[in-house]
């Protein structure tokens, strides 16, 4: 039994999984083995998404299936979408998405079944739903209607046509596609400990994503991509890029979208989508954005480098889906239509071997006393 404490649990395994691995020192991310960047080269969103769930890679004739059961879960349940609209439009859209799943329970018939066949099969749907309720939350922040799926589109080209209208152009729906695949998983962060946290109790799968997404929500942690976008568009001009960041790190506040519990080199994923962000800006003929960006990260690194404070993933992906036409206040779903996969293959993987999460506390209150009469107080 370790006695050891540590802050935030910084450093502690708190189980085994054979799912990704991580080298901080390195900057090194696989998924069952297959680093990210081969993934990012080779693979799909989808095909990523069953690795994780099965712990390998399908055959063409699995994933054709496994696509054609996403496709076929992306209808949302139309009382599912009456709440959804009755719910402030202008609300927070990660505190919509998390309401959004909640309902998503009461129309399952079978919502307390934590087998692996029937994680499975929930997965699929999740996935598929957490696309289309982050689209929906986007269409009706702008008081529009929301786009009903298209089966014959992937998973990512459909993403963008049910929230732009538009059916995306190949380039833009493979850029969004890597995007999602960077994001699905990432061993054990906050989000993901405290959704097995609520899994290991045997709690229904609606509770342990509705966990997920109250912990991705904090700005710590997925809320940081739209706190990068917004500081970049604050910056709005190149020449002032390098004062604001000085002059924030003077005042010791945290540059969003850099350092990492576990990196302490460039983030592997942040490199991947620095590239697709400098593709972008020369595609838009708007090389602003990207141009702050470089002077932001140069500016920290020479900073905060020695301590091992580096672009993490959310630095990048706020311009790439800016570019994509994708508004900040989205950014955070996007990263939970991501890592539904890596929650979901977590639970699976979790519950396989449970065992209910108690740590325990270093006591440092009052000897142990007595209770004292009010009287006498
Ligand atoms: C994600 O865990 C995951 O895997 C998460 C994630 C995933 O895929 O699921 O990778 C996604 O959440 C990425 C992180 C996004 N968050 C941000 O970008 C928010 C800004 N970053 C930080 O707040 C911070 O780096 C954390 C929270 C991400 C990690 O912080 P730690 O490990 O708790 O480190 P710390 O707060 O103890 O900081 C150590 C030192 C401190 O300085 P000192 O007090 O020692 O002098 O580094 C400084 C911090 O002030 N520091 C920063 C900084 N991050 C750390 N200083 C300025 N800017 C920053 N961003």
């Amino acid at each position: 039994m370790s006695t050891e404490f540590s802050r935030g649990l910084e450093g502690v395994i708190a189980a085994e999984s054979a799912l990704t691995y991580i080298d901080g020192q390195k900057g090194i991310l696989a998924y069952v083995g297959i680093p990210i960047e081969e993934l990012a080269e080779h693979s799909t969103f989808e095909e990523t998404a069953f690795l994780l769930l099965h712990r390998r890679l399908p055959t063409r004739a699995e994933l054709q299936k496994f696509q054609e059961e996403l496709a076929s879960q992306r209808p949302l349940h139309t009382h599912v979408m009456n709440v959804l609209k009755a719910l402030p439009h202008q609300a927070s859209p990660m505190a919509l998405l998390r309401t959004a799943i909640s309902v998503l329970g009461h129309f399952d018939p079978t919502p307390d079944d934590v087998s692996s066949t029937a994680l499975r099969e929930k997965a699929i749907k999740l996935i598929s739903q957490m696309a289309t309720l982050t689209a929906a939350i986007g269409r009706l922040r702008k008081d529009q209607e929301p786009i009903a799926p298209d089966p014959t589109l992937s998973h990512s080209a459909n993403f963008l046509y049910m929230l732009t209208g538009k059916k995306p152009d190949a380039a833009a729906a493979r850029v969004f596609d890597v995007a999602l695949i960077l994001q699905a998983d990432h061993e054990f962060p906050a989000s993901t400990f405290a959704s097995l946290v609520v899994a290991s109790t045997l709690s229904d799968v609606y509770s342990v994503i509705s966990a997920a997404l109250g912990a991705l929500k904090g700005p710590l942690h997925g809320g940081a991509s739209e706190q990068v976008i917004k500081m970049i568009l604050e910056i709005g001009d190149p020449a002032r890029a390098e004062q604001y960041i000085q002059e924030k790190l003077a005042r010791h506040e945290r540059i969003m979208g850099f350092g990492h519990r576990v990196y302490k080199t460039y983030d592997p994923r942040a490199r991947i989508l620095k590239r697709y962000s400098h593709q972008l800006a020369q595609q838009a003929h708007d090389a602003r954005l990207f141009e702050i960006e470089q002077i932001v990260e140069k500016t920290v690194i020479d900073a905060l480098g020695a301590k091992g404070i580096f672009p993490n993933v959310d630095f990048y992906s706020g311009t790439v889906c800016y570019y994509l036409g994708i508004e900040p206040a989205l950014l955070t779903p996007i990263f939970a239509v991501s890592r539904i996969a890596g929650w979901m293959a977590h639970m699976i993987e979790y519950l396989s071997d449970n065992r209910l999460f108690r740590p325990t506390t270093r006591y440092v209150g009052p000897p142990l006393g007595h209770y004292i009469p009010i009287d006498q107080r």
